[in-house]
């Protein structure tokens, strides 16, 4: 039983004679609590494998990942504050969009539904595990609420427009070109998801490494553009502009998760350095090569005839973009040819302030100003 009203002081004095803590915390910080412990200083934070208490906020060491996670809370928004009813008299007329713009809408939707599902598994149950850090682990929970929140995005949409219950949720499994993506990135979370797994070697920490690049480089950061792309596509032309509206603000926190995942990669690279070694990098240039070509399968899939000004082959020149950004961020060379943006106006439909509606909506009280950048 502890007694709060005692002084540090005198837990010291009732230490066993080695008080020394271990050179790595425990990581959960569920452990049994060390009553003789030094305070933590910021220089024994570290992002994986940390000498500190995994319980203490301060003192702050990355303010960066504070910084998001206000950003974040600043940007809170609920599905449904957006109204559906244009979309739903326009899902409802017989001619309000082409058979070819059902099916892209229903593909995308369905990959969408499944894939928030995953990236929040993914978070919840294998990467806080493993980064020891308490500021980071704070934004990893507003990210999973706001992963919870696009989750609740695919429900709402279903309910709104009568879609059958079951299409959606279960396209990643029934439709071969969303499983190979979904199947590509499960296994760098199955390999984390080993009760034996533990970082603290290099082999390991080169794992957590390789899963949070499939997920917030490649899921979170290639994958969902193409997603984005299509919808306001869509959205420009004046259809489905609820969903369209809905999108916007997946993209705006999803703006947010990936700028996360590039710091924290980043700063694990500067802390590790002998984890970055010249195969490892050849080793993830190779990663966002793979995950480019699956995605030019999935253009193919979801738009083989063109439609909305995108087709397949754009989607796949759009991906070479933003795979060779991707690389530029990790301090990577380019894997692909340099290549025009085929999509520049994704960038001023991503800026929420240019759009007037927006104004008009209860959601925009939320944001507390401050610029955002999308990436
Ligand atoms: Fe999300
Ligand atoms: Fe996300």
């Amino acid at each position: 039983m502890l007694d709060w009203s005692e002084p540090t002081t005198k837990s010291n004095a009732q230490q066993p004679l080695s008080p020394t803590p271990s050179p790595v915390a425990d990581a959960s910080g569920l452990g049994d609590i060390d009553r003789g412990a030094a305070r933590v200083s910021v220089d024994d934070k570290s992002m994986i494998n940390a000498r500190a208490d995994v319980n203490q906020l301060l003192p702050m060491k990355y303010h960066w990942a504070w910084e998001k996670y206000l950003a974040g809370c600043n940007n809170h928004w609920m599905p449904t504050e957006v109204s559906m009813q244009a979309d739903i008299a326009l899902w409802k007329s017989q001619d309000g969009l082409t058979p070819d713009e059902r099916k892209m809408l229903k593909r995308n939707l369905g990959f969408f539904a499944a894939s928030e599902s995953l990236v929040a598994n993914n978070i919840v149950l294998a990467i806080y595990r493993h980064l020891t850090n308490p500021e980071c682990r704070q934004y990893l929970l507003r990210q999973a609420f706001e992963e919870a929140v696009h989750t609740h995005t695919f429900q709402y949409i279903v309910e709104s427009l009568g879609l059958e219950e079951g299409e959606l949720f279960n396209m990643y499994r029934e439709v071969p070109s969303i499983t190979d993506k979904a199947a590509w990135a499960l296994k760098y979370t199955q390999s984390l998801d080993d009760p034996n797994f533990k970082t603290g070697t290099p082999e390991a920490d080169q794992a957590f490494l390789r899963d949070l690049i499939a997920f917030y480089v490649v899921f979170e950061g290639m994958w969902f553009y193409t997603g984005f792309a299509q919808i306001l596509s869509l959205g420009r032309r004046n259809k489905m502009v609820g969903i369209a509206e809905q999108y916007q603000y997946i993209l705006r926190d999803e703006s947010i998760h990936l700028n996360f995942g590039i710091d924290v990669i980043n700063q694990i690279k500067a802390e590790n350095p002998h984890l970055w070694t010249t195969e490892f990098q050849q080793e993830v240039k190779g990663m966002l090569k793979e995950a480019a070509e699956i995605e030019a399968a999935y253009g193919r899939d979801t738009m083989p005839k063109g439609l909305l000004g995108l087709n397949a082959h754009l989607c796949e020149q759009y991906m070479h973009f933003i795979a060779n950004r991707r690389c530029g961020q990790l301090g990577l060379e380019q894997v692909y040819p340099t290549t025009e943006n085929p999509f520049p106006w994704m960038s001023e439909t991503m800026d929420l302030k240019k759009e007037k509606n927006f104004f008009e909506t209860r959601v925009i009280e939320y944001q507390n100003g401050g610029a955002l950048s999308w990436d």
